[in-house]
């Protein structure tokens, strides 16, 4: 069943246009990988898959009883997101706003709801700790907890291992295989193309030349092969 299906689509701010004609579907189950280089507009899609932005151009079709407020989302990491002043509770309860509009209150089940995914991201008895107090890997789980919060079925994931160590990046990597061998979908920005090739079952390469399909496709193709082993993903 496809979830998203982008045709035609091109992407930008103020008619500035960041990347134009994309065409791709999300199905799901997916694992979906976008890759390209700084500045291709990776980020600028996700927030155009979100609505939180404009398309150019073109059309985005939501399917399969999809809402766009049920999509989770792990924005790019600032620094001063990394500071911000709020407990780990009420970060992941922010998860919900977009599905409680106006309402200056979370529900019963939100609250509920909120505890299991900490409990599931390993964070129990983190709740009341202060987020920007918590290590670079504990904050990427309050987020994934948070993007929980939204929905089961979709997340776009936008870096999500960028700067933790190795060990914290694999486990981070294992938590999101999880979700997704549980049935969410997972779409992810990465500049990891290590990762992209072990996980994902689709790719779409942005930038001066657009590639989509499947990673083995992806692999074999020149774009692939030129970013993968030529570009600053040399080391993969
Ligand atoms: N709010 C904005 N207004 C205008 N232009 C923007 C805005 N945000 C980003 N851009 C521009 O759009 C282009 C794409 O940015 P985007 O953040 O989508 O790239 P990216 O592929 O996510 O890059 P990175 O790998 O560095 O995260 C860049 O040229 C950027 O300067
Ligand atoms: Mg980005």
């Amino acid at each position: 069943m496809t979830q998203i299906e982008c045709k035609n689509l091109s992407i930008g701010y103020d008619n500035a246009v960041v990347c134009e004609n994309m065409n791709f579907k999300v199905e799901r189950g997916d694992y979906f990988a976008i890759v390209g280089e700084n500045g291709a507009g990776k980020s600028t899609l996700m927030k155009t898959l979100l609505g939180l932005i404009r398309p150019i151009s073109g059309e985005i079709v939501i399917g399969d009883g999809l809402k766009r407020k049920e999509i989770g989302y792990l924005p790019q990491q600032t620094a001063a997101q990394k500071d911000f002043p709020a407990s780990v509770c009420e970060v992941v309860l922010s998860g919900f706003l977009a599905a409680t509009g106006l309402r200056p209150f979370y529900s019963k089940e939100e609250k509920a709801k909120a505890k299991s995914n900490i409990e599931k991201m390993g964070l129990s008895g983190f709740e009341k700790r202060c987020y920007r107090e918590l290590s670079g890997g504990q904050q990427q789980r309050v987020l994934l907890a948070r993007a929980l919060c939204a929905t089961k079925k979709i997340m776009l994931l936008d870096e999500p291992v960028s700067g933790l160590d190795p060990k914290v990046a694999a486990e981070t990597y294992d938590i999101v295989e999880k979700l997704n061998r549980e049935g969410t979908t997972i779409i992810t920005v990465t500049h990891d193309l290590g990762s992209a090739i072990k996980y994902a079952n689709k790719i779409l390469h942005i930038g001066s030349e657009i590639f989509y399909g499947s990673k083995y496709d992806y692999m074999m193709s020149n774009i692939g092969k030129n970013f993968i082993y030529h570009g600053e993903n040399r080391n993969v």
